[in-house]
């Protein structure tokens, strides 16, 4: 299939030691832009979404739903219209979807496609193809979907069957395997019960109850039986607080008074960096704490601090899944032992996290002792600028980027232009604030 992926091998210079001030807004939060056009393609009529994430991940998401005969109006890049068809309303694509880098984007549909009545393909980038994907066949197979994995990964091949419900307790804490089968309960006989054995972010649950699905969430499980249909939602989508933790940290290392970000989704499920970000002694207040679409936002304002080491384990772990290549840099600034554990995730994101960071940040001359779920480091250390790779990994560019900052001397960033996977502003959203990072311009 055509690669949808085109990310250009485009690199950032980074130089250190700034002051940084100001007032940002970052993009809208990925998982849930994913969800409000998966979902919103569910529902019978119009969901207006406001505040949409425009980056590659979503436009992937996009793309699909439109191969799935669903019409997406794009009123300016952050403002859509999803025209809902219904639960039975999708069509059969012509192609195989191709979800590129994003993982959200293969597990939740896959779900949705185990309920159809026609086959489909599921496939995705070189990097997709090379995340497990057994940890949604097995759970949907037990549930009588036609699912053919290659090896354990994509493409998944998908034919049409009859689904039943299940009660699965997680092996691990996954909001794309929870998703992935109470969307494929939508089309089930009977109820499904997803069993977590962690606080994985909840938003399709929370977007499925404002939709009028049969759905009943507890603390450790949630279970969806029969639906009829689902309400179209009016929604806005809050910053996401993922994208956040960049500016969070730059700001606690280099914030000259203080440097807020407006309107940041703080769904619990969600905020295991700021706690972290406690533990280690930076100061974040949430202020204007509000509630949009059912989700709790507020603006975060962050001050400098001097950083301690903190220990990271258990449920918390879960809460900031996305967030420790960031956190990592952190540690490196901070004074005394950080240790992070339970964390073996990491291994299989967009790449292994705990082994492409500690690799890139020892060229920067950190000392970093891996484990198999985590990593231990003494702080703070002394940084030195060099050539860092983004391995094609939002998040480690991006923590590549704010480490160049603690470096003495310039850093170049490449393999950086996969930040538009989850950030396309990143850069602007940061020299705003007054660093000095630039795109480096290779016709020169
Ligand atoms: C996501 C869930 C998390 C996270 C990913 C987005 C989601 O993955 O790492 O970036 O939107 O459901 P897992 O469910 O695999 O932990």
């Amino acid at each position: 299939m055509t690669d949808l992926k085109t990310t250009q091998k485009k690199s950032l210079r980074v130089c250190p030691n700034q002051e940084l001030n100001g007032t940002v807004r970052v993009p809208g939060d990925k998982s849930i832009s994913h969800r409000a056009l998966i979902l919103g393609a569910l529902a019978d009529g119009l969901t207006q979404v406001r505040g949409w994430l425009p980056a590659g991940d979503t436009l992937a998401t996009l793309q699909c739903m439109r191969a799935l005969g669903v019409q997406i109006d794009q009123h300016d890049t952050t403002t859509l219209t999803v025209h809902g068809v219904g639960l039975d309303g999708l069509e059969a694509p012509t192609e195989p979807l191709n979800c590129v880098n994003a993982g959200t984007a293969i597990r939740l549909l896959a779900g949705v496609m185990a309920g159809q009545r026609f086959p489909s393909v599921l496939d995705g980038s070189y990097q997709l193809r090379r995340r497990p994907m057994n940890r949604i066949t097995h759970p949907l197979r037990l549930m009588d979907a036609a699912i053919t994995d290659t090896d354990g990964y994509a493409p998944l091949y998908i034919s049409p069957s009859h689904l039943r419900g299940i009660t699965y307790p997680m092996p691990v804490a996954s909001a794309q395997v929870k998703s992935c089968l109470l969307l494929a309960g939508l089309f089930a006989e009977g109820a499904t019960t997803v069993v977590e054995p962690g606080p994985a972010r909840d938003h399709t649950e929370r977007m499925l109850r404002a939709m009028g699905a049969n759905i009943a969430i507890q603390e450790h499980q949630v279970m969806i039986d029969s639906t009829p249909r689902l309400h179209p939602l009016d929604l806005t989508v809050p910053a996401d607080a993922s994208s956040a933790a960049f500016v969070l940290v730059a700001g606690a290392l280099y914030a000259h008074t203080a440097i807020r970000i407006e309107g940041v989704g703080v769904n619990p499920t969600r905020t295991g960096i700021l706690d972290a970000l406690a533990m280690m002694n930076v100061h974040i207040a949430q202020e204007n704490l509000r509630d949009e679409g059912g989700e709790p936002v507020a603006d975060l304002v962050v001050t400098p601090a001097l950083l301690q080491g903190a220990e990271i384990q258990g449920d918390l772990v879960v809460r900031m899944i996305d967030e420790f290549p960031i956190l990592m840099v952190a540690a490196t600034q901070a004074k005394g032992r950080t240790t992070v554990r339970d964390a073996k995730e990491l291994r299989v994101k967009e790449t292994d996290r705990i082994a492409v960071m500690a690799k890139e940040l020892r060229k920067l001359g950190a000392k970093i002792e891996e484990r198999d779920d985590g990593f231990s480091l003494n702080g703070p250390q002394l940084l030195q600028g060099a050539v860092v790779d983004g391995h094609d990994d939002h998040r480690v560019a991006m923590s590549l980027v704010i480490a160049g900052l603690s470096a003495q001397g310039e850093t170049i960033v490449e393999d950086a232009g996969c930040i538009r996977d989850s950030f396309p502003d990143f850069v602007e959203v940061m020299q705003s604030l007054g660093a000095k990072i630039e795109w480096i311009d290779e016709n020169k």
